[in-house]
């Protein structure tokens, strides 16, 4: 009797097994970002169908549908049979993604996802019922291995023609700003990137540390300097410079004076150098740098401060002695 009963939750529970397996392999998959995670860049969308037949897609991405994308034709289905690959273009928060998949006009099959992205931000605001997502993990390069190098050599991984670099063929993306920094624009992405890392290409060494390893120069520099800035100091150069590049000049992670007020708010707040009698302070940007005539350069942070540190306080540039020193650069007429 026990024994009978014990086979038929068996049964019970095999079936389900098995239910639940026909399930996970019918159903759309989200594969990146994974359902109820967090990006904090822009990056790419990637769906498993999981379905053959299927001739049109649409993706619905906060209340907005795109048009039908056609995803049955025989030229779709050899290069990326069920996947769908596209960059994403999330908005900041909460994002409501839902697939609808059509066979012959007919709506048949519908799955919806919640993806949060910091659009920059910090991630200590991100609601606890996301959590953090990577890619390059074995189950997931499982599925890309058979039409993707997801192993390359230490030489391929380093190899600047297009083609035989698979890390520029799935990142190209990220290349495509008017600032490359100089490794990273000749695709030596296994000088930073460890292959070995965990996780899987971990930068194993972070801020002055991997920078001095070429950038020995300025180590040498900065050691001379009386007064070195706080995040210089503390080897942050992350903190200012993004390591691929950015649209700003020195591959700066924002435009330089949003930079620099983005630690020191009150800038932005009191009247800095002198209050003119409308109340204002020093004009900040917007007008062109007299000290850098013909250099197309605007007046900003940098116009007066060196950002890595100097020989006066302040870091004022050209190494002014003092406020009138530096005054005079500019308005010495
Ligand atoms: C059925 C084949 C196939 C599978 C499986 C596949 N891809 Fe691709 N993928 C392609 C093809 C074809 C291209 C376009 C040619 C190229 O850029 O290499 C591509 C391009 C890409 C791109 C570049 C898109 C862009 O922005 O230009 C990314 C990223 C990518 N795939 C990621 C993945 C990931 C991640 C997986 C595994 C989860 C995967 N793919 C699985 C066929 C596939
Ligand atoms: C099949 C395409 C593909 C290939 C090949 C590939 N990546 Fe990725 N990688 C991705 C995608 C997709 C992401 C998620 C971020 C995004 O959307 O771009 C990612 C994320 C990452 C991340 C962030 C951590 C993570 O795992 O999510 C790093 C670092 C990275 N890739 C480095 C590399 C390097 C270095 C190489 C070459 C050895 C490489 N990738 C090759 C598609 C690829
Ligand atoms: C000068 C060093 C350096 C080089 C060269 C470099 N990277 Fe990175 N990469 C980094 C650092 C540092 C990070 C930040 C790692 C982190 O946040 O965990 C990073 C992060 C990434 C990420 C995660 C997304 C992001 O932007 O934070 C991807 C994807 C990536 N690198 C791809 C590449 C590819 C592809 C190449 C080659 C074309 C490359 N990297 C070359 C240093 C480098
Ligand atoms: C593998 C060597 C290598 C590493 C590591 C490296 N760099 Fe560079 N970096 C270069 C090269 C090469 C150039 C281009 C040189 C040039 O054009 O003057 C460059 C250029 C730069 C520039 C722009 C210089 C200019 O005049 O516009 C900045 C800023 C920079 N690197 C910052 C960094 C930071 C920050 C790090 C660490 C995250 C770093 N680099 C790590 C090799 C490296
Ligand atoms: C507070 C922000 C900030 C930090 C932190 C920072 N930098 Fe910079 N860096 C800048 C700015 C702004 C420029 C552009 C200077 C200019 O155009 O006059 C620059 C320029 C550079 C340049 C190119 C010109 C030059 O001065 O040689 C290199 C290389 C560089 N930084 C490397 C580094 C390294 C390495 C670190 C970490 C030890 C670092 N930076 C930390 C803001 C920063
Ligand atoms: C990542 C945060 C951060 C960024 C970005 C940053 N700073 Fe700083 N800065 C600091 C810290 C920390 C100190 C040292 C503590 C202090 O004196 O406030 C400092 C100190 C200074 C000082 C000296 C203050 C004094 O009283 O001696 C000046 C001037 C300065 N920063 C200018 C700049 C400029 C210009 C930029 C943009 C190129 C910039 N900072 C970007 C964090 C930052
Ligand atoms: C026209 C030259 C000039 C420009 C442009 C300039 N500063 Fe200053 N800055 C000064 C002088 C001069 C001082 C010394 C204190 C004083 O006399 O007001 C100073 C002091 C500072 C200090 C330390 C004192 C304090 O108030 O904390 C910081 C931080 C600072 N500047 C940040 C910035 C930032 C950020 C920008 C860009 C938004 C900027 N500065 C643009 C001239 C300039
Ligand atoms: C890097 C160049 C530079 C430095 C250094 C500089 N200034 Fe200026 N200053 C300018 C520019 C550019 C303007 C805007 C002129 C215009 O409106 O055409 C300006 C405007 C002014 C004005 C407002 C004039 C008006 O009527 O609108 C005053 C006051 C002033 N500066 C005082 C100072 C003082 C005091 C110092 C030293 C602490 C100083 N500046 C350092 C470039 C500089």
């Amino acid at each position: 009797m026990r024994c009978r009963r014990l086979k038929h939750t068996a049964l019970v529970s095999l079936v389900l097994v098995l239910l639940s397996v026909i399930n996970a392999v019918a159903a759309i998959e989200f594969v990146y970002p994974a359902p109820f995670s967090w990006v904090a860049k822009p990056g790419h969308m990637i769906v498993k169908f999981n379905q053959v037949n299927i001739t049109a897609a649409r993706i619905t991405l906060n209340g907005l549908a795109s048009e039908m994308i056609d995803v049955g034709s025989p030229e779709y289905l050899k290069l990326f049979q069920d996947y769908f690959i596209a960059q994403s273009l999330w908005d900041n928060g909460r994002n409501n993604l839902t697939i609808d998949l059509f066979r012959s006009g007919q709506r048949i099959e519908s799955a919806s996802t919640t993806i949060y992205y910091t659009g920059g931000d910090s991630t200590s605001r991100v609601p606890p019922e996301f959590s953090s997502n990577t890619l390059h993990t074995p189950d997931k390069e499982r599925m890309c291995l058979p039409c993707h190098n997801m192993n390359p050599t230490p030489a391929q991984m380093n190899s600047n023609v297009e083609k035989n670099n698979p890390c520029f063929g799935c990142h190209k993306k990220m290349l495509s700003v008017k600032y490359v920094h100089g490794p990273a624009g000749t695709y030596s992405c296994g000088y930073c990137h460890s292959n070995k890392g965990t996780p899987k290409h971990a930068v194993p060494k972070r801020g002055a540390a991997l920078c001095y390893e070429c950038h020995a120069d300025m180590a040498l520099q900065l050691k001379k300097r009386s007064f070195v800035h706080g995040p210089v100091e503390a080897g942050m150069c992350e903190a200012c410079h993004d390591s691929h590049g950015s649209g700003s000049e020195s591959q700066l992670i924002k435009p330089v004076n949003e930079l620099c007020i983005s630690c020191h708010g009150h800038i932005r707040t009191t009247a800095h150098v002198v209050r003119i009698p409308t109340g204002e302070g020093h004009p900040l940007s917007g007008k062109p740098d007299p000290a850098k005539k013909g250099t197309g350069r605007e007046m900003s942070c940098i116009s007066c401060h060196n950002p890595h540190g100097g020989d006066v306080r302040y870091f004022f540039v050209n190494a002014a002695e003092d406020r009138m020193a530096l005054c005079q650069m500019c308005h010495n007429k």
